[in-house]
């Protein structure tokens, strides 16, 4: 055995990139996968630069092409590529099936497992179907499009940091490279250390709507107690940066974000501000809330910057905001 298990699996899934990239160039795979990516304005460099592809409909192209060129059932079950028939695990077929791909790169630009989009309205399939975690795809210290992104966001000392992978695409098609994806679940510790190898500064890219907002509201908390400067930059209700860019152009897009990227201070005061303003329970709530997330900052000079900025937007004593601040500081310690 010439090559350890690990290498094995990178080699497979580099097959597997290969391979759903050609079939883009399959008569199925123009008529379906690449008119798809044209139609979302996505040009033939991009589909290039992040190796996007096409699963043929069928239950075992990948499995019989795989097969073929020597790649055991084993690895492509170990490489997350392959599924075992329920009942019969002696039967194995497709993972991903009829739909377009998006490769996962590790930092070093091996793919390490999939995005896959339906191209259906099918209600009764998931959206996306992902690459499960597997020796090589520890999903938690993982975040898409960092292989094209990390140089950029060293350049920039800035990272944009967007819920979706065709999020990350677009940016790019906008000029705008320093930009990764959570890819829809909530930040991890080693995620935002990843971040903290590159630069100290996020700027937070939320879907234009209120789930999307929330979830990522506890991903700010996250990203301050990770020592990062965070701003926010919130999208008209049902946009996201994807289609925001697309509908507006990137250079109106790239002037959005200069104009809208907010403090996250003013940003979480600014969420609630409206419905705080003539209720002082709201208001007690929001308060709270913003030296909640003053709490995460560790560094006394910053967090002393912020709750002055804190006192003058909420329009409250600064002492207030300290008292508050000291119960939770203290009780920590
Ligand atoms: P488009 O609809 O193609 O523009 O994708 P999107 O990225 O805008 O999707 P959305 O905002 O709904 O979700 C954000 C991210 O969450 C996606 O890019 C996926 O990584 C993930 N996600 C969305 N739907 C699903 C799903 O059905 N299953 C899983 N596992 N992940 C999903
Ligand atoms: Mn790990
Ligand atoms: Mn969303
Ligand atoms: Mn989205
Ligand atoms: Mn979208």
């Amino acid at each position: 055995q010439a090559y350890n298990e690990k290498e094995s699996l990178y080699i497979a899934l580099n097959f597997a990139k290969d391979f759903f990239v050609q079939n883009l160039q399959t008569e199925e795979g123009r008529a379906i996968g690449l008119s798809y990516f044209k139609e979302r304005g996505f040009s033939q460099a991009i589909i290039d630069k992040f190796d996007l592809g096409y699963t043929l409909d069928g239950w075992d192209h990948l499995l019989k092409a795989a097969k073929a060129a020597g790649h055991s059932e084993e690895i492509l079950l170990k490489a997350g590529l392959i599924l075992q028939k329920e009942g019969d695990p002696s039967r194995v077929y497709d993972r991903f099936r009829g739909r377009v791909t998006f490769t996962i790169h590790n930092l070093g630009g091996k793919p390490i497992g999939f995005g896959a989009r339906i191209l259906t309205q099918d209600k009764k399939q998931p959206k996306y179907i992902n690459s499960p975690e597997t020796d090589v795809y520890h999903k938690s210290d993982v975040l898409y499009g960092m292989f094209q992104a990390k140089k950029s966001i060293r350049e920039k000392d800035n990272c944009y940091l967007v819920e979706g992978y065709t999020d990350v695409v677009s940016l790019h098609l906008s000029g705008i490279e320093n930009v990764v994806a959570s890819s829809g679940t909530s930040l991890t510790e080693n995620q935002i250390k990843l971040i903290k190898r590159f630069t100290d500064n996020v700027t937070v890219l939320f879907d234009g709507d209120s789930a999307g907002i929330k979830a990522s509201l506890r991903g700010i908390d996250m990203l301050l107690e990770g020592g990062l400067n965070v701003k926010a930059v919130v999208f008209p209700d049902g946009d996201d940066p994807d289609s925001y860019s697309r509908k507006v152009g990137s250079q109106a897009f790239t002037d959005y974000l200069e104009k809208h990227a907010q403090d996250f201070i003013a940003f979480k005061i600014g969420l609630h501000a409206e419905e705080a303003a003539n209720d002082p329970i709201k208001r007690a709530d929001l308060i709270k809330q913003v030296v909640h997330s003053l709490s995460k900052i560790d560094d006394p000079i910053t967090r002393a910057v912020y709750v002055r900025q804190s006192a003058s937007l909420l329009e409250i004593d600064e002492d207030i905001i300290q008292i508050e601040l000291n119960k939770i500081i203290l009780k920590v310690q």
